[in-house]
């Protein structure tokens, strides 16, 4: 697992194809893997990437929100999902967060099966949320320690 650099929006972008929906476009990967508000982990295996996450953190608030998680079909159901989330909790966590947000197709069985098993719940119901009008879900979930002694520390 690796954080990823400027240089590796093809990696990006060949590793949204496999997500359903709504994808990233070139110029939107370019600007997230320059944005000093986002971080992004890439799970390599022989040098090529086969998972990715884009985490989002934004100025002055405690909610950070995960906005892409894509892993390669051929490697799903190893635990790569899991730990990716595991690392972006942790940074969240370490910037001052006291939660993680996500918003998640309603018909995305795997992926509402892979956040409810890490702890993630229904926080608001968002109809028509995707482009082609299908019903998407906010989950969120309360990062250890929240509200305890964060206060003041907001992401940069
Ligand atoms: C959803 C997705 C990210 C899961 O990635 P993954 O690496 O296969 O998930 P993991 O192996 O880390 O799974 C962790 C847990 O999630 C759950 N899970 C993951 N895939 C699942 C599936 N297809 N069916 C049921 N549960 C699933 C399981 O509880 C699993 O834990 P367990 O194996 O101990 O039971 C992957 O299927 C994917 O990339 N899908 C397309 C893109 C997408 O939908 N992204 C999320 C959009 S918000």
């Amino acid at each position: 697992m690796r954080r990823a650099h400027p240089r590796d929006a093809a990696e990006l972008l060949a590793l949204e194809r496999h997500f359903p929906g709504d994808r990233l476009s070139p110029r939107a990967a370019r600007r997230l893997l320059r944005s000093p508000s986002a971080r992004i982990w890439l799970a390599e295996v022989d040098g090529r990437a086969l998972a990715a996450l884009v985490l989002l953190l934004r100025r002055g608030s405690g909610v950070a929100r995960v906005y892409s998680l894509v892993v390669a079909p051929a490697v799903r159901g190893l635990g790569l999902a899991r730990r990716l989330v595991a690392l972006a909790e942790a940074e969240a966590l370490r910037r001052g967060c006291t939660s993680m947000s996500l918003e998640v197709r309603a018909d995305n069985a795997p992926a509402r099966a892979l956040y409810a098993r890490l702890g993630y719940a229904e926080h608001a119901r968002l109809p028509g949320y995707y482009e082609e009008g299908g019903d998407g879900l906010r989950l969120r979930k309360p990062l250890a320690g929240g509200g305890r002694g964060s206060a003041g520390d907001a992401p940069a």
